[in-house]
């Protein structure tokens, strides 16, 4: 079962001529990365056949090709979650465009709520090992025997160990853990967060899981990182929202753009 990710890829190699390296997904308040890119390309998902253009506000649904720290980059400015249609496989052509593309190593990035008092709002964190809690999974329906993929390393030793040294060159501390992936649209209740917390998670949010699962399946490196936007339900004295996670999001993303563009630049030229 494969999407439209060829089709796709040459509309952006005829739009803007070129392979790429490394590929990324934003999350939720985490548009503003793309203004980072370079010599861009702007490509409204819409003109893409099978990119989900997403309902949730702040996110900007186009994809954005051009050059980052000097490395050839494509950012998917918007994603769509699997709360918005019921389809644990609504990314699957989007990151198999990124693969068409060139891009060997995918960053996927989103906002989460911290289980941890040590991680607190406005912090990231890097993502080491995750929990799919939600049943779900985007290889559901996916014939041969590639199905059976080994997630054992799926978040990529050598670029977390990149991540790290990203952090530490610019005077950043950089927290590492487990995402709990909960299906959503609600946010998860007091007792949820409990449970996920002696279950062994670190953050909790609504995405990346999926297009983790298929850039692995696809052959990529993957990396992911949170900013984390919240305490987990029950872990601080207000309530949850989506406005919290997007202001958040924007209080987070300095030290994102500054970890994000090292990052490229010490994995893009390898
Ligand atoms: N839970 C789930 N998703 C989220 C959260 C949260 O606390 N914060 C941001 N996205």
């Amino acid at each position: 079962m494969s999407g439209f990710g060829r089709e796709c890829a040459e509309i952006v190699r005829a739009a803007r001529p070129g392979s790429y390296r490394v590929g990324m997904i934003l999350g939720s308040g985490l548009g503003s990365m793309a203004d980072e890119v370079e010599d861009a390309v702007r490509i409204p998902y819409g003109h893409l056949a099978e990119f989900p253009v997403s309902t949730v506000t702040s996110h900007s649904s186009e994809l954005v090709a051009g050059t980052m720290s000097g490395v050839p980059v494509v950012i998917l400015s918007g994603r769509a979650h699997y709360y918005e249609s019921g389809n644990a496989q609504v990314m699957r052509t989007p990151v198999e465009t990124l693969k068409e593309l060139g891009c060997n190593i995918l960053l996927a990035t989103n906002a989460a709520g911290s289980l941890r008092e040590d991680v607190a709002p406005g912090s990231p964190m890097l993502i080491s090992d995750h929990i799919n809690w939600s049943g779900l999974n985007p290889l559901i329906g996916e014939e041969d025997e590639r199905r059976f993929l080994d997630l054992s390393a799926a978040y990529d030793a050598d670029l977390r160990a990149a991540m790290h040294k990203v952090a530490e060159t610019t005077g950043q501390g950089i927290s590492e853990g487990t995402y709990m992936w909960f299906s959503g649209p609600t946010f998860e209740t007091p007792a949820e967060i409990k449970m996920a917390k002696m279950l062994g998670a670190d953050a909790v949010g609504m995405s990346t899981v999926p297009e983790v699962i298929i850039g692995r399946f696809l052959g990529m490196r993957v990396a992911a990182m949170s900013v984390i936007t919240n305490f987990g339900a029950g872990l601080q004295a207000h309530g949850l929202s989506h406005d919290e996670t997007k202001s958040m999001a924007q209080v987070g993303m300095d030290r994102m753009k500054e970890l994000v563009r090292g990052f490229v630049q010490e994995v893009g030229h390898e």
